[in-house]
């Protein structure tokens, strides 16, 4: 029997109700494989706790999570905590901690979902988030506060180490793709030293890899390329910020936020790996058993499939487009069922694929 230590942090909000869900369908694929194991740790680590003890992890937190095989995260943030203290008490430690600096987002219209696109079936994307530097890097500081000579910075950061790891892995993964096409996504018009280093960097590496078609997008123009020529695009590749951007924008136009996975990619694997939605906390529908699971389903496809269960994460996805097509769908999607139904459709439909 093969067994998989993970820490599942719900955190904050849906995070709750979307890692709950996650963990149910994931136990009944594992009684369905036979042949693994999740054993999973709860993590109480969230805003809530941060209010009760003064910090989001407590001291030798990040010891004791190395020792897992992957982490599942729902979502931080909450209204009583201001967001850059939450972020950077929880999220940030982790994935900078652990030196995850893969941030893969792949992006499709699942079946019975509608996109906001007419041709929102050309949506098949992933991008790839450097997650590691740049715009989030946390260099900078505030000085003379409150007088008129106010000062802030916020200065991004990219090294070569970090910009060329993160085309290369990009490089990786469309090559194993069957368009085998990556888009730099850049500002380097207007950014004149670490993004032109960005692209410069990139066009090393592409050196490497003749058998990967490339172009080069700025920034502002690749949305538009990504709502008026969806077919265009395969593998993107971005900056910290830009990338966070766009898979908002990816997420919208293959039909809701509410499907969106991420994981957060320590290649390596010196560290855990953490795999989360990215809907984030949500409070205008926590505790009211309508968040849409399907995104953390996605998400822990891509953990099975991380941890060598492939098979599993295979079964994962179809089940979970089972239930998109049969529409059982959230009010995110336009429909009405709640996260148990979801969670319901899922699970039986993998019960009922038991070879
Ligand atoms: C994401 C989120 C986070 C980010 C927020 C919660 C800080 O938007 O994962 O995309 O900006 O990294
Ligand atoms: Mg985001």
């Amino acid at each position: 029997m093969r067994v998989h230590k993970i820490a599942a942090i719900p955190a904050d909000g849906i995070g709750t109700e979307v890692i709950a869900a996650g963990l149910e369908v994931l136990e009944v694929l594992s009684k369905r494989d036979g042949g693994f194991k999740l054993d999973v740790e709860l993590l109480p680590w969230s805003s809530e706790y941060y209010l009760k003890h003064g910090h989001y992890i407590p001291e030798g937190g990040l010891e004791k999570l190395k020792t897992f095989d992957a982490i599942f995260f729902g979502a931080v943030g909450s209204q009583d905590v201001p967001d850059h203290v939450s972020l950077w008490g929880l999220r940030l430690p982790i994935a900078q901690g652990f030196d995850q600096y893969a941030n893969v987002r792949p992006a499709r219209v699942l079946p019975g979902v509608k996109s906001p696109l007419k041709n929102g079936e050309d949506i098949d994307w992933v991008i790839v988030r450097e997650n590691s530097e740049g715009e989030y890097a946390g260099h900078g500081g505030r000085a003379h506060r409150g007088l008129p000579i106010e000062t802030a910075t916020e200065t991004a950061i990219f090294t070569r180490a970090g910009v060329e790891r993160i085309h290369r892995f990009a490089f990786e993964l469309a090559r194993s793709r069957p368009a085998k096409h990556l888009t730099l996504v850049t500002k380097s018009n207007a950014q004149r030293f670490g993004m032109v280093m960005w692209d410069e960097m990139f066009y090393e590496v592409a050196a490497e890899y003749p058998d990967v078609k490339t172009d080069r997008e700025l920034v502002d123009a690749v949305t538009t390329r990504m709502v008026l020529k969806p077919k265009t695009l395969d593998v993107v590749v971005a900056t910290n910020l830009h990338a966070d951007i766009l898979s908002d924008l990816a997420a919208a136009l293959s039909g809701s936020l509410g499907i969106a996975p991420t994981a957060n990619l320590n290649p390596e694997r010196i560290f855990p790996s953490m795999f989360e939605p990215i809907h984030g906390s949500a409070f205008d529908i926590t505790g009211k058993g309508i968040a849409n699971p399907i995104a953390t389903f996605w998400t822990a496809a891509m953990m099975l499939e991380h941890l060598g269960e492939t098979s599993a994460a295979r079964v994962l996805m179809q089940a979970v487009e089972h239930a998109t097509a049969s529409g059982v769908h959230t009010p995110d999607l336009g429909g009405e069922a709640t996260t148990a139904q979801v969670t319901k459709a899922v699970s039986d439909y993998i019960k009922a694929s038991q070879a």
